[in-house]
């Protein structure tokens, strides 16, 4: 694979944990008169090409918001057809991610999904559990909102049932209950296609991340944009409620 796009300057500060909304595929085959869709296959070459940069990088993790909870309420055939896209991926890349030694990682509400998508994941999941290279989480069916009730209604059935105290419940034990919670907090937030929100992505694990808004469209971020969230990364001073004097001191 061709690698003209990735600097040879080494990196210092660099994130272990990188979440990205994935916008703008609709508006990119709008401009080209294609049809919605050709922007969500396009958008997958910048996965690709996501993926390699952490490889390089090793950054530990990636996670991509695939689709939302929120997302039903587009036309039932775009719907479809995003949800085929994804089956299609999986069996597709669950290959070559496997041989790159990365661990794949389906978070979201996946139960409203078919018997057979719900077994495909399974599987692609077991496969890659051991790798260590990259775990690459794919959120689908996702909702900020919804991980933080399934994390309360997982505490309060721990209360029911005696196993913990109502005082145990802390934002530790929350934060040990919601999705990703093996993985290090996202460290860089990055949303292409120009909207400057949310969209109920991860709500408590984005607390302290460091956000990155860009108007590039997702067909179009590819290396050249992941570099440039890098960059802009590697310039910010993370206080996490400390002056900035006392960081620097610490990091003299
Ligand atoms: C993001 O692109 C992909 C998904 C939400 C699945 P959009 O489809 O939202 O693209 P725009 O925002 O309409 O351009
Ligand atoms: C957010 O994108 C969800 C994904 C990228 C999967 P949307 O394009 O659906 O977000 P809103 O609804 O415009 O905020
Ligand atoms: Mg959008």
């Amino acid at each position: 694979m061709a690698n003209e796009h990735i600097s040879s300057t080494p990196r210092t500060r660099l994130p272990r944990h990188v979440a990205v909304i994935m916008d703008g595929n609709g508006r990119w085959a709008k401009q080209r008169h294609l049809p919605r869709f050709a922007g969500h296959r396009s958008g997958l070459e910048s996965v690709r090409s996501m993926v390699k940069l952490c490889l390089h990088y090793r950054i530990e993790a990636l996670t991509l918001f695939a689709f939302s909870s929120e997302n039903w309420r587009r036309p039932k055939e775009e719907v479809g057809l995003l949800m085929n896209l994804f089956m299609t991926a999986l069996d597709k890349e669950v290959g070559k991610l496997h041989k790159n030694g990365i661990r794949l990682r389906i978070v979201g509400d996946t139960d409203a999904f078919s018997p057979e998508l719900q077994r495909r994941i399974a599987d692609a999941e077991s496969l890659t559990r051991d790798n260590t290279a990259l775990t690459l989480a794919v959120a689908v069916n996702y909702g900020g909102r919804w991980d933080i009730t399934e994390a309360a209604r997982s505490l309060a059935a721990a209360v029911a049932s005696g196993e913990i105290r109502p005082e145990d419940i802390t934002p530790d034990a929350l934060g040990e209950r919601l999705a990703l919670s093996e993985l290090p907090e996202p460290d860089l937030f990055i949303r292409t296609g120009g909207e400057q929100r949310i969209s109920n992505f991860l709500l408590w694990q984005l607390a302290y991340t460091e956000l990155y808004f860009t108007p590039l469209l997702w067909p179009e971020f590819r290396e050249a944009g992941f570099e440039a969230a890098l960059d802009s990364f590697a310039s910010r001073q993370r206080r996490f409620g400390k002056t900035g004097d006392q960081v620097e001191q610490e990091d003299a």
